[in-house]
């Protein structure tokens, strides 16, 4: 008799614990899916909990308990991210939050209004998909499939945010949820360098091409300096590496520590290239999108083109020399930190 009630009041205070346990995870990710564990000082907003709330709710009564697993999965992944966003930019960027945000500091980023997203757009990490998706999200497209390549970038009717005033941008900044998806450095650097000089392209042959043979082809043909067409990876890696670069900078290669001040901005979602897919669902369905809109799939520049991989990159990086790989290193350090990412060679440092 007594051997049944205690084992009865063990089994209940185990599933008493255990729903205090989940109650406990629950809440500590809906607190900090959100407010940016980040140096800010903003607080959690009402829309934010409500998001978080949704987000943990739709997990909760996922019928699978593997998805209901991978949401947590998902929503820690996230609070680890930012975490370590933080630490870094407290370490190198100290009391940049103090300071005010200008104009030019959040011109790569997207206003969706509809769904309070702020989305800054890195190039070579799924930006067009993203632009795709802010269309529908914001009424102005009905489905992704029917939006072409040069819609996406040209006739999207995405507002910046940096064609807002001052308060705009500021509130803005303070209840939207703002997105940031990156990509591994140098997988990026190989992406854009292929995408750009591998195959025919109006301007960044002439525009960028032309000056990169000048300057780092001995013996470069007429042909050659002519048409800008033909940049080897070594010889785009030497522009990029060049104090006195003879064309500047393109948001295709520029950090994304530079290009979506990530000190500055707290963004509220970090995701990756890597598992762009599976993040951007998470966080489309956390932020109460319809649920038939799903993130694309497809690869519209150069489809026949194979995506560029950690293999392929490590062949484009074997054209170049130790010191060569060390000084690009070096170039994406913030990148590599900032967003966790490996040594991409054992020898670096
Ligand atoms: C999603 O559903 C809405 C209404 O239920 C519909 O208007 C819209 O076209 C659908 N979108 C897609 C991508 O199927
Ligand atoms: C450039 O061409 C000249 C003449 O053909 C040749 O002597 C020289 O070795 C070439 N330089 C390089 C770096 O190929
Ligand atoms: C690597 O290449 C650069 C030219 O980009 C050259 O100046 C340097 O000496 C080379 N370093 C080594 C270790 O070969």
């Amino acid at each position: 008799m007594c051997v049944c009630v205690c084992v009865y009041i063990y089994i209940y205070m185990y599933m008493y614990i255990y729903v205090l346990y989940m109650y406990y995870n629950t809440c500590y990710i809906i607190i900090h899916f959100d407010d940016s564990a980040v140096a800010s000082k903003q607080p959690v907003t009402k829309r934010h909990r409500k998001l978080l709330l949704k987000s943990s709710l739709t997990a909760s009564s996922a019928s699978a308990g593997g998805e209901e697993e991978q949401q947590l999965k998902l929503a820690r992944t996230q609070e680890s991210r930012r975490r370590l966003l933080s630490e870094v930019c407290t370490k190198y960027h100290p009391g940049v939050t103090e300071q005010p945000v200008s104009q030019r500091q959040v011109s790569r980023v997207y206003v969706e209004d509809r769904s309070q997203l702020l989305y800054c757009e890195v190039p070579k990490a799924g930006c067009s998909n993203w632009k795709r998706v802010l269309m529908v999200l914001g009424g102005s497209a009905t489905s992704t499939r029917d939006i072409p390549h040069d819609a996406a970038h040209y006739a999207n009717h995405l507002r910046r945010l940096e064609s807002y005033d001052r308060a705009g941008i500021a509130e803005r900044l303070r209840s939207y949820t703002k997105v940031l998806f990156v990509r591994e450095p140098f997988e990026r650097l190989v992406s854009a360098f292929r995408d750009k000089f591998e195959s025919p392209n109006s301007y960044y042959h002439p525009v960028f091409g032309r000056p990169i043979i000048s300057r780092y082809r001995t013996n470069a043909t007429r042909t050659a300096l002519r048409t800008g067409a033909g940049v080897t990876f070594r010889e785009f890696v030497q522009y990029l590496l060049d104090v006195h670069r003879p064309v500047g900078m393109d948001i295709h290669w520029e950090p994304v520590s530079q290009l979506c001040n990530p000190c500055l901005l707290s963004y509220n979602f970090i995701g990756k290239f890597e598992s762009l897919e599976e993040e951007a669902n998470f966080l489309l369905q956390s932020v109460g999108a319809p649920r038939n809109l799903t993130f694309p799939a497809f690869k519209d520049r150069n489809p026949l083109a194979e995506r560029t991989s950690s293999i392929i990159t490590q062949k484009y990086f074997s054209q170049l020399n130790a010191t060569e790989r060390q000084k690009a290193f070096d170039f994406y350090y913030m990148d590599y930190l900032m967003f966790n990412y490996p040594k991409p060679f054992k020898d670096l440092h």
